[in-house]
């Protein structure tokens, strides 16, 4: 279990994130939604410690994460995986070096194991070694994430956290990251030996947000303004969420 309390963020002397408490439940779906600018990629990568907030609590599993020492750190930050809006792959390495890195830094593991691990991440993700030796910019957008997440998967993660997972994909390729967060709930985590797979994903995506939530947080201005499940969001929170309504590139 994720426990935020009081969690705030200011930038140039504006609240970016305004005392947010939210409590993440194991194996749940969570999806953020929010318009651009809400704080809403701060929130998710403060969560992970990619962003220090100026104040407030996280605690995993009971532990305090602000304040455990960077080292004490890695056996909580080995089970979260991260998938960037932008996908964040190394362009000058390949693809099957992209997804051998972290296991060739994290892990004990030999070349040939490492190579498994790589085809079945691949698999995985519904592609096949053809892939492997090509670069991030010789592949599509759709592609690059389905990468994206299967370098996430190679670490076998109790918590994912994506970050605007279908923003400039097509229909065809929304379909397919709805199908892979989906697929990624049955995994067994390593560390746990069990089903552990938490997932909380913060995007502008209302198709998303149905396709895939467990449970659903508005966030506006750096506050919540809501949280339940997708049944309960009136469309009068959704239009008070966005002022005026709906937005058109939703
Ligand atoms: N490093 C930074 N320095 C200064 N301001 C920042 C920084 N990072 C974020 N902000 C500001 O914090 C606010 C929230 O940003 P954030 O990226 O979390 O929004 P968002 O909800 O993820 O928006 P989008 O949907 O466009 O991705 C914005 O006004 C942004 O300009
Ligand atoms: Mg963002």
């Amino acid at each position: 279990m994720i426990e935020v309390r009081e969690l705030s963020k200011n930038y140039n002397g504006m609240p970016v994130l305004n005392g947010i408490d939210l409590d993440i439940n194991d194996n749940e779906t969570l999806v953020i939604l929010g318009p651009s600018g809400q704080g809403k990629t701060v929130f998710i990568k403060s969560l992970v410690r990619l962003i220090e907030p100026d104040s407030g609590t996280i605690r995993y599993d009971g532990i305090d994460v602000l304040t455990l020492p960077k080292r004490k750190f890695i056996a909580i930050q080995k089970k979260i995986a991260f998938v960037f809006q932008d996908n964040a792959l190394f362009d000058f390495l390949n693809v099957k070096e992209n997804l051998s890195l972290y296991l060739r830094m994290h892990s004990k593991l030999s070349e040939k194991e490492i190579f498994k691990e790589v085809l079945r991440a691949i698999e995985f993700v519904r592609m096949n070694e053809e892939v492997l030796d090509k670069y991030p910019e010789e592949l599509s957008g759709g592609m690059m994430k389905r990468i994206a997440i299967a370098r996430a998967i190679i670490q076998q993660p109790c918590y994912m956290f994506y970050d605007e997972p279908t923003t400039g994909l097509d229909e065809a390729n929304v379909e397919m990251v709805v199908e892979l967060i989906h697929k990624f709930k049955k995994r067994v985590c390593k560390f746990e030996k069990r089903v552990c797979a938490t997932v909380v994903i913060v995007t502008h995506d209302i198709h998303l947000m149905h396709a895939v939530s467990d449970r659903v947080v508005l966030l506006k201005e750096g506050k919540i303004v809501f949280v339940g499940k997708k049944e309960e969001i009136s469309e009068e929170s959704l239009h008070r969420l966005y002022d005026t309504g709906v937005r058109d590139d939703l």
